[in-house]
């Protein structure tokens, strides 16, 4: 017998039941978008390699172990976009579209990251970013906050998760930072787990989000980031906190939070549900000043952020929120004797072309007549007609209201208008 063949571990199929509350929360998320002037943005899954290797950092996960890269036919190195961030910032420059005065995006659509999956963590997993670029102040900053709150509360989770938020300043603020705290984890070097020893020389930072417990505890008597902020970071974080106070924005100001993603500076944040367990991070984003140049480009200020989309799912699942469904079926066609399916096909046609919002759905299955009819009810059909020989030569179609259970005859010269006065009463 031949082996089934399953799709890579880490990539799954989305199926339609699930893509119900999906394209729910995603039309959520776009309305929300849309509110703020955002603008679509669809990017290449494939980039080349070097543009990560130069805006990630050499010395993130991502670039030192997640990154799905190879050669393609001509050897150019080309990887799968593990974020969306750094293809975004390229097209805007490629495209020159900060001249043309448009500087917010959003982009939706699948990442890849070759880590070790489990529930909320997948290799293939789909993010909904927004990007926006040129503005320095920290009222963009709150902008971003409040629009993710906004979708938050549309969503209704606005007390299920949570804002943590930090201020991690300039390049310049970390290189001095990163030499006290060197030489404070020194100390305790033997204490620390093999993770912790190995970024104490790469990128010790990274130390700080530890979710090891006795790092943890070492890291409160640790230097503090924040205490090496430049003024203009300080003010900029401390506006923006204001800010979020007068707005009513809940949120906990974590100085342990750093971010996995080397091209952050200034505001960095993260909002999370601690009841998904480690996966808890339903999205996150921050400021990104210098990537622009690191490109080899003008100095632009950057911000945004990425929602994890199969994180937010999992907790709309698991909080177990009521979201309305769209129905599936509004005209159930049931054929009778297999030889009338071109009148059932001719007639759905008919009324596609008067009613292109209707979905019709013609059962062509051997079923017999009863098991169609349930079909129909248990997918919540509102009517069924029946197409039989008797139908066909009478002109006239046998037509159940499923919703007021009730049935009758229409000539077909009257159903296009039947049609319609039935969807009205119903909607
Ligand atoms: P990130 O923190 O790497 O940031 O990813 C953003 C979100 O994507 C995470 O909070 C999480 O919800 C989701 N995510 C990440 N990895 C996985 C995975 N393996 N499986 C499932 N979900 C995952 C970025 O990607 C930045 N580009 C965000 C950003 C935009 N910063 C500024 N602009």
């Amino acid at each position: 017998m031949y082996k089934i063949i399953k799709s890579i571990r880490g990539m799954h199929d989305y199926l339609p039941e699930e893509l119900k509350l999906w394209n729910y929360i995603e039309n959520i998320i776009k309305e929300v978008l849309n509110s703020y002037c955002y603008l679509e943005i669809r990017l290449p899954i494939l980039e080349k390699t070097e543009i990560f290797q130069r805006a990630i950092g050499n010395v993130t996960d991502i670039i030192e172990k997640e990154m799905y890269s190879f050669e393609d036919r001509k050897g150019s190195n080309i990887t799968l976009r593990p974020e969306g961030t750094i293809g975004c910032v390229r097209a805007i420059i490629q495209n020159n579209l900060l001249y043309k005065k448009k500087q917010k995006f959003w982009y939706f659509g699948p990442m890849f990251r070759y880590e070790r999956p489990q529930k909320g963590r997948y290799r293939q997993f789909y993010q909904f970013g927004a990007e926006v670029f040129g503005i320095d102040g920290e009222d963009i900053d709150l902008e971003i906050i409040l629009l993710t709150y906004r979708i938050w509360k549309r969503l209704g989770l606005e007390n299920n998760i949570i804002l943590e938020i930090n201020s991690i300043g300039s390049q310049l603020d970390r290189i001095k930072y990163k030499k006290k705290l060197i030489f404070f984890l020194k100390k305790y070097e033997y204490l620390l787990d093999e993770d912790c020893k190995r970024r104490l020389y790469t990128n010790p930072l990274r130390i700080l989000d530890s979710k090891n417990k006795d790092v943890q505890e070492i890291l409160t008597k640790a230097p503090l980031l924040n205490e090496y902020l430049d003024t203009a970071s300080q003010n900029h974080f401390q506006s923006l906190c204001k800010m979020m106070d007068i707005h009513g924005i809940p949120y906990r100001h974590n100085k342990y939070l750093v971010r996995g993603l080397d091209y952050y500076s200034s505001t960095v944040f993260e909002w999370k549900n601690f009841e998904l367990g480690s996966q808890n991070t339903i999205c996150a984003g921050g400021r990104y000043d210098s990537l622009f140049e690191e490109l080899n480009t003008n100095k632009i200020s950057g911000i945004g952020f990425a929602i994890g989309m199969e994180r937010l799912v999992l907790l709309m699942q698991k909080l177990n929120i009521f979201f309305p469904t769209v129905r599936e079926v509004d005209i159930y066609i049931i054929i009778i004797g297999n030889h009338n399916t071109f009148h059932a096909t001719a007639l759905s046609e008919e009324i596609r072309n008067l009613y292109p919002k209707l979905k019709i759905f013609i059962d062509f299955s051997d079923d017999n007549i009863s098991k169609k009819i349930k079909h129909a009810a248990n997918i919540l059909a509102p009517i069924a007609i029946f197409i039989g020989d008797n139908e066909i030569k009478k002109k006239c179609f046998l037509v159940k209201d499923l919703v007021h259970k009730k049935q009758y005859y229409i000539l077909k010269s009257d159903i296009l208008i039947k049609i319609n006065h039935f969807f009205k009463i119903i909607k």
